[in-house]
C-alpha cells in the first residue's frame, strides 16, 4: 500500500512552494485597508473530523474574512427564518461577478444566491430583523465564537468604516432591491450591518476550527450549530455560488465546497473528513485568493479528498 504522507508535511510542503509563488495576484482596491495588506502572506489551517488540527505559515495572523462570513451569516439567517428566506433570495449560481447589478433588474429586485453582494444584503437585512445592528452582530460573532470555540473573535471596526464610505455599489444594490420591497430596512443600517459583518477577523486556524459546525454529525467538534441537513444544503450553495463566476473554476479544480473572500480567505469543507482554511490576501481575476485556490487544489490532491469519489 502506497504511504501517506503527514498532513503536517503536506502543509509544509504548500508554503514553501505555493506559499512563495512570487506571483501571486492583487490586493482588493476598493477598500483601502484591505488593498494595503502584505501580498508576501501565506496561512493554511487544517481541522480534521478526528479532532486533530494542522498548520502552516501565517495561519495565525487575523486577516479580514469578507465574503467568507457570508457562510455564517447564512447559517444564522436560515437559524431566524428558516426556508422563508428562499423567497427573498435564490440558490442558484449567478456566473456574474460578485457584485454584479445586471440580474438584479431582470428578476425584479431578488438576487440569485446569498453568496452575491445582493444575496448576502439581503440575508443581513433577514437576521437584523427585530434588533439593532449592535445586536444583530452580537448573535452573529457569538455564533462564529461558539463554532470556532474562541471568544478572540473581532469585527475590525476600521475595515468596516472603510469599506462604508466606499460602498457605492452595494448601496446601489440595496436601494435597488428595496424598489422592489425586498429589503426591510433602511439602507444604511442594513449597510452598516453587513459592511461590519464582512470585517469580521480571524486567524486561518480560527477559521478552520469556526468551519467544523459545516462538517455534522462529527463527536467532539464544537458544539452542533445546525442541523446536517441544513449543514449539507450550505455546503451546496459553496459548492455551486461559493466562488462567484469562478465556481465552475474551483468545483474543477478542488472538488471541494469552499467560500472565498477578497480579503483573500478561503474555507473549503471535504465532508465528513476536514474543515481547510486558507489566506493568501493576492486575488485572481474572479475576485478570489489566487494561491489559496492552488493551495486547496494541491491539498485535495494530496489528501484524496472531493465530493466526486
Ligand atoms: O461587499 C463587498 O464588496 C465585500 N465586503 C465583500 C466582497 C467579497 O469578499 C467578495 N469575495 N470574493
Amino acid at each position: 500500500m502506497e504511504a501517506v504522507t503527514p498532513m503536517q508535511e503536506v502543509l509544509d510542503h504548500i508554503n514553501a512552494t505555493i506559499g512563495q509563488n512570487p506571483d501571486r495576484g492583487k490586493t482588493a482596491s476598493y477598500i483601502p485597508d484591505l488593498a494595503n495588506v502584505d501580498l508576501n502572506q501565506f496561512g493554511i489551517a487544517v481541522c480534521l473530523a478526528d479532532g486533530r488540527e494542522f498548520h502552516a505559515g501565517d495561519a495565525l495572523t487575523p486577516f479580514s474574512s469578507q465574503s467568507v462570513s457570508k457562510v455564517f451569516a447564512v447559517a444564522l439567517a436560515l437559524g431566524k427564518v428558516g426556508d422563508g428566506l428562499w423567497s427573498r433570495v435564490g440558490r442558484e449560481p449567478s456566473g456574474l461577478a460578485f457584485d454584479s447589478i445586471m440580474l438584479l433588474e431582470r428578476e425584479n429586485g431578488r438576487p440569485r444566491n446569498p453568496f452575491i453582494n445582493a444575496g448576502a444584503i439581503v440575508t443581513t437585512d433577514t437576521y437584523l430583523a427585530g434588533s439593532t445592528p449592535k445586536e444583530a452582530l452580537g448573535g452573529l460573532l457569538r455564533f462564529v465564537r461558539d463554532a470556532a470555540e474562541d471568544s478572540d473573535i473581532h469585527i475590525n471596526d476600521a475595515v468596516a468604516r472603510g469599506e462604508m464610505e466606499t460602498a457605492d455599489r452595494n448601496f446601489a444594490l440595496a436601494y435597488y432591491m428595496k424598489s422592489h420591497g425586498n429589503l426591510s430596512h433602511d439602507p444604511q443600517l442594513t449597510m452598516g450591518t453587513y459592511c461590519h459583518q464582512c470585517a469580521i477577523d480571524m486567524s486561518c486556524v480560527q477559521l478552520a476550527r469556526a468551519g467544523r459546525f459545516l462538517l455534522g454529525g462529527v463527536k467532539g467538534l464544537g458544539p452542533r450549530l445546525v442541523s446536517k441537513t441544513r449543514a449539507r444544503r450550505i455546503q451546496a450553495l459553496m459548492m455551486t455560488c461559493g466562488h462567484y463566476d469562478g465556481s465552475g473554476d474551483f468545483a474543477f479544480r478542488v472538488g471541494l465546497p469552499g467560500k472565498s473572500g477578497v480579503g483573500g480567505g478561503i474555507l473549503a469543507i471535504a465532508p465528513g473528513k476536514a474543515s481547510i482554511a486558507v489566506w493568501s490576501p493576492g486575488l485572481n481575476s474572479y475576485g478570489n485568493s489566487k494561491l489559496g485556490t492552488e493551495a486547496m487544489e494541491a491539498l485535495a490532491k494530496a489528501q484524496d479528498w472531493s465530493v466526486f469519489n
